[in-house]
């Protein structure tokens, strides 16, 4: 009971960046386990929470935090907990009661298995009420709600407009619920269930938009990545279990991640740090390119976070060469080498044998504005990066070696800087790509900064003089000029 969906680290990450304390009040939607209102109620006593959700077992619960009993029926098959409550039961027993019901909805199949563990319940009921009890109680004293609205989310943003107070949720990950369950506790219990609609997570941007567009302050929560829109905070579980807050909030410039250490035994320690990612709209072409030496870890946690989910190297064991790229301070990406482990012979028919070679094993990029990519992989070609392990291999590098995973016969990101050595359909079933593509180039003689220019006026869209104003054309347009 009360175990919600929403990882506890990421609240407690949200609440250390986002000032609550400032709103007037807090609009909950989705409320669930109420976890959200129980978290920010422990650091905010005195702030006026309001929670929100339609299920039976979250406005039963919800009503009696702000004690407003609604009228609740038991019937069918559990007609036994109506007798047995009898009509004068206190409010907080008849929620614990729903609480069962809940239970007992895992078990309304009728088959042998479902049969056995529905009697169990029924029989142990008065230890498990009072257990449930206990456990309500203790909710009621600890989460003092200002408010409860049984309704659609919708109508709970509209009060947060209305009132001038913030709303912060993390709506369902999935569109509806358990059907058998829902059927069953329909049709065993009454009561006036409000109407709604089923939230679907495709609506995560469109929310966000509307949000702005009422000017309230505002903290959503989700598994989705949405590029357009600002974030106040990462919490990283694994490569694929990773949460988003989205906010209005941008006291601070940086962003805050938090990467619990289980995913360090995935790919190799991953160390949180502050920093600012690269807004390619200030971008002009004179800005300052500096490539910095990475820590192995710091360069992990930015992995985590960018690269294509699905991807997954191992990145633990032998020390690689690794750099950051930073552009005016802006962190634009990071590229890591190893040596290679193969001879190629190149589109144009050229042989390097693997001492002549580095391959890229990571070029990441923050954004995917741009065309920044591209950049990231153009720098990573630049002796000047590669000179230092050259001089500890005591061997001249001549060619860089890549590989790209990708669903189309090319890769975007190399096409025009890189030659397409080899594809192959992919045989990883469960990597979700269709072809495995090798790509390379010669080792540049340019500077990262001169790399930069040319991609600034050959791929970026961005116009000379952005200085000031911001403007960007579009990448397409770009690729027409070239
Ligand atoms: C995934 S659950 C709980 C999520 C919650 N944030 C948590 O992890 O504890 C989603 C909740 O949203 C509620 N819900 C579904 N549709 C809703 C709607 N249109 N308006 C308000 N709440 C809704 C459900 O009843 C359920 O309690």
């Amino acid at each position: 009971m009360f175990a919600g969906s929403i990882p506890h680290g990421c609240v407690e990450q949200l609440l250390k960046v986002v000032p609550l304390g400032h709103w007037s009040s807090v609009r909950v939607a989705w409320s669930g386990a109420f976890i959200l209102e129980q978290s920010i109620l422990s650091r905010y006593p005195d702030l006026e929470v309001y929670g929100n959700d339609v299920s039976l077992y979250s406005c039963s619960l919800g009503k009696a935090l702000i004690n407003e009993p609604i009228d609740i029926n038991f019937h069918s098959r559990l007609q036994f907990i109506q007798d047995y409550l009898g009509k004068d039961a206190p409010y907080s027993i008849k929620v614990a009661a729903v609480l069962v019901a809940y239970e007992l909805s895992k078990y309304a199949s009728d088959n042998i298995y479902g049969k056995k563990h529905f009697d169990y319940i029924q029989e142990a009921f008065p230890e498990i009420l009072i257990k449930f009890h206990l456990k309500i109680e203790a909710l009621i004293e600890r989460t003092k709600l200002k408010g409860f609205f049984s309704g659609d989310w919708k109508e709970q943003v509209k009060e947060a407009a209305e009132s001038g107070g913030g709303f912060i949720a993390f709506p369902p990950l999935k569109k509806g619920g358990p059907k058998k369950m829902q059927d069953f506790l329909d049709s065993s219990i009454s009561w006036e269930p409000p109407s709604f609609n089923h939230f679907d997570p495709k609506e995560l941007s469109s929310t966000i938009d509307w949000l702005k567009s009422l000017g309230i302050p505002y903290c959503l929560g989700s598994d989705q990545f949405l590029q357009e829109h600002e974030k106040c905070s990462y919490f990283i579980r694994s490569r694929d279990n990773s949460f988003y807050v989205y906010s209005d909030f941008s006291g601070r410039n940086s962003l805050r991640h938090y990467s619990n250490s289980q995913d360090t035994r995935a790919s190799g320690s991953a160390e949180p740090f502050l920093y600012t990612p690269i807004d390619t709209a200030r971008l002009r072409k004179k800005s300052k390119v500096e490539i910095v030496k990475a820590e192995q870890n710091n360069l992990n946690f930015i992995k985590n976070i960018y690269l294509a989910k699905g991807i997954s190297h191992s990145f633990s064991g032998n020390i690689k060469p690794a750099y950051f790229v930073f552009i005016d301070k802006m962190l634009a990406g990071g590229i890591i080498y190893k040596p290679s482990d193969y001879a190629v012979i190149t589109d144009s028919g050229i042989h390097y044998e693997p001492s002549q070679m580095l391959r890229i094993l990571s070029d990441v990029c923050v954004s995917t504005q741009n065309k920044c990519s591209k950049l990231i992989s153009m720098i990573a070609t630049s002796r000047s990066l590669i000179l230092p392990i050259q001089n500890q291999k005591l061997n001249k590098i001549e060619y860089i070696t890549t590989t790209a995973f990708s669903n189309s016969k090319m890769s975007m990101k190399y096409r025009g800087i890189f030659e397409l050595n080899s594809r192959r359909p992919s045989t990883d079933e469960i990597d979700g790509y269709d072809y495995v593509l090798q790509y390379g180039s010669k080792v540049s003689e340019l500077q990262p900064h001169q790399l930069y220019r040319i991609w600034f006026d050959k791929y970026s869209g961005l116009k000379s003089k952005t200085r000031n104003n911001g403007q960007q054309s579009s990448s397409r347009k770009a690729e027409k000029l070239n």
